[in-house]
């Protein structure tokens, strides 16, 4: 029998398979410190983290009995993943089972920026609405634009997807490699970054936070970015820089930006982005449907099982056992 804590409360899906296969399952709520989290890390054999934990090397070398750390989430920049594969532990993830969640949720970003959906539900609930107005809220129409995709992997690749076959869009991508049936599937195109940023109507973020992606939307990228275009991130909020963000949207440079993540996270209640309507911004819930989290929870289970037994896992981000 094995120990396994899980961070913070997930669908019950993941505890009733590991206590199926005879695991202990410890679930927190939280924790107010990484140090606290380590206390309780260092009695298991296996963690279940949130993608808000920070599992550094400091974490990795004092939590002597873990075989197993598995992300709740498909992003695992917070788990040091390269030294955990040092000390032989396996880390998961969970690809695939939030891929529609997210890239709906970028398509909700995107209408919602579009058609100005902020200051539309203010006139509302703010008791401004007076009848109908001919010359308000003029917003983007979508079809046919062009889009860049930053990162075409499974969820940027799922937007695209959307972006062309529902609204007959034109579709650009940077990705390391060129992904010849996505190009088949979508008409896409290979381009460079310089070129996806000046050449498309809306630029929506997908890609892992690595050294690389850090700051990649800074004040240059921006301004590079075509007037009056729209800026979409889903994927980590430390690949734009916010500061830069508010100048080209205060500037009325971008038209507007719709954000799932911020830099930092949870954003200040006092950010200036808050200030502007042209900014909609969701609190990291990009895999918040019902189906989606539950799969995630049973992904991040099997993954923990499967660990525990020297397994490759199912979401496998170090692959040390295969
Ligand atoms: C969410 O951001 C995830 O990486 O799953
Ligand atoms: C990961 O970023 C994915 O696209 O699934």
């Amino acid at each position: 029998m094995s120990n396994v804590l899980i961070t913070k409360e997930i669908p019950s899906t993941a505890k009733n398979y590991l206590e199926e296969k005879g695991h202990k399952v410890k679930i927190a709520c939280g924790f107010e410190d990484n140090k606290a989290l380590l206390e309780e890390a260092k009695k298991v054999d296996a963690l279940i983290t949130m993608l808000s934990d920070k599992i550094d090397q400091d974490f990795l070398s004092h939590a002597k009995n873990l075989k197993v750390i598995s992300n709740y989430a498909v992003g695992h920049n917070n788990i040091d993943s390269n030294f955990a594969t040092k000390l032989g532990i396996a880390i998961g993830n969970t690809p695939d089972v939030l891929t529609n969640a997210t890239a709906e949720l970028a398509m909700t970003l995107l209408f919602a920026v579009a058609r100005n959906a902020k200051s539309a539900m203010r006139n509302v609930s703010e008791g401004k609405w007076q009848g109908w107005e001919p010359m308000g809220f003029h917003g983007v129409e979508l079809n046919a634009k062009t889009i860049g995709i930053v990162g075409a992997g499974r969820i940027g690749q799922a937007m695209a997807k959307m972006c062309h076959h529902g609204l007959n869009m034109n579709i650009l991508y940077t990705a390391r490699s060129k992904k010849t049936e996505f190009e088949k599937q979508t008409k896409a195109q290979h381009v460079d970054f310089e070129n996806l940023l000046s050449q498309s109507d809306i630029v929506s973020v997908h890609c892992p936070l690595t050294e690389q992606t850090e700051l990649l939307f800074n004040d240059w990228a921006f301004k590079k970015m075509k007037k009056g275009s729209i800026f979409i991130n889903t994927a980590r909020g430390e690949v734009h820089d916010e500061g830069a963000l508010y100048d080209a949207l205060k500037s009325a440079h971008l038209f507007g930006a719709g954000l799932d993540v911020t830099n930092p996270e949870p954003m200040s209640p006092n950010s200036k982005l808050l200030e502007l309507d042209s900014a909609i911004i969701f609190p990291h819930i990009g895999s918040a449907t019902v189906k989606a989290r539950e799969e995630m929870a049973l992904v991040c289970a099997k993954n923990v099982d499967l660990g525990l037994q020297n397994k490759p896992l199912v979401g496998d981000v170090n692959n040390i056992y295969s």
